[in-house]
């Protein structure tokens, strides 16, 4: 059974497969309305359940889509309303649900409940974001990158500000897709060191560069994401601020990358922090392409989870 719980623990090749999978499937959908499904109806008969124990929109929509166009149907629950949120345990809830759909895809603080439910459901099981990783924004960031430029293999990353679950995923893309990546933040706010051992030990390049300037210097694409993610404490947000503010992605510090870098936000954003709106509706920007990426990167992601 394929469960998609990380870029790290899913083979390259079968990441690979997904990444062309998805732009192939982008293809032969242009043009036609959303609505619609694809030809294949691959999932037809197929249930999917998402279960949402934080917010979402992009991860929501996204996926309720995509079920829909390879024909199958979904039910989103939110983890609140489920049992799940009143004691009912992890490993009861994916017995359980094992038993009614096909598919459980669940956005969840801890890490321990997304590996809780892969280890008792019996039905595959896909990582819709814990506090520690978002590798289905990922797999829309590498195939966004390869859709404008091609292969992302070789190339610069630069990920600016804090070193979260986002930053972790692009860690982990970064040795399984083989491109350099550059993190440029504050130390108390560096990414994980298992992350970054974990790429470099798949041979690529991974630099913590304190200076924003000589990281975006030369880079491919700059990324960056929100100061202050869902899971931390709103008490963090002024000193956040503060040790962030060098690591704004403006036009002066886009003018250092390539000329035909891009530029990527996984969304929500809040403008003119994180990055100004000159960046984000800017000609290296290609942040609604990422958005709109997410449904057919995860499209992929449920086909290799199904086999189909
Ligand atoms: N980028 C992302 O996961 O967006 P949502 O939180 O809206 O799902």
């Amino acid at each position: 059974m394929n469960h998609f719980l990380d870029i790290h623990t899913t083979d390259p090749t079968a990441l690979r497969g997904m990444i062309d999978s998805a732009i192939a499937m982008k293809q032969a959908r242009n043009g036609r309305p959303k609505g619609t499904p694809d030809d294949d109806r691959v999932l037809d008969g197929r249930m999917v359940a998402l279960i949402f124990e934080k917010p979402s929109t992009r991860t929501r929509v996204s996926f309720d889509v995509g079920v829909r166009q390879l024909g199958g149907q979904t039910m989103v629950l939110s983890g609140k309303e489920m049992q799940l949120g009143h004691g009912e345990t992890i490993a009861d809830t994916a017995r359980v649900l094992s038993r009614y759909v096909d598919l459980i895809m669940i956005r969840t603080f801890e890490e321990a409940t997304l590996l809780e439910m892969a280890e008792h459901a019996t039905v595959p099981v896909i990582n819709g974001l814990t506090n520690r990783t978002h590798p289905c924004q990922i797999m829309a960031d590498v195939m966004t990158y390869e859709e404008h430029r091609g292969p992302i293999a070789g190339k610069k990353v630069v990920w600016a500000g804090d070193g979260n679950n986002v930053c972790a995923s692009f860690i982990h893309a970064a040795g399984q897709f083989g491109f350099d990546f550059t993190f440029t933040g504050p130390q108390t706010l560096d990414p994980e060191r298992e992350w970054i051992d974990f790429a470099r030990e798949k041979g690529v390049t991974v630099a913590v560069e304190r200076n924003p300037e000589a990281a975006v210097t030369g880079a491919d694409l700059v990324v960056t994401d929100t100061w202050v993610s869902m899971h931390d404490p709103e008490s963090a947000k002024e000193r956040r601020h503060n040790q962030l503010r060098p690591y704004q992605i403006n036009e002066r510090l886009m003018g250092l990358a390539k000329p035909d870098a891009l530029f990527m936000h996984c969304l929500p954003a809040h403008r003119n922090d994180e990055a100004t709106s000159a960046v984000m509706d800017g000609p290296h920007s290609v942040i609604f392409d990422e958005a709109e990426n997410r449904l057919h990167a995860q499209k992929a992601v449920l086909r290799w989870c199904l086999g189909v």
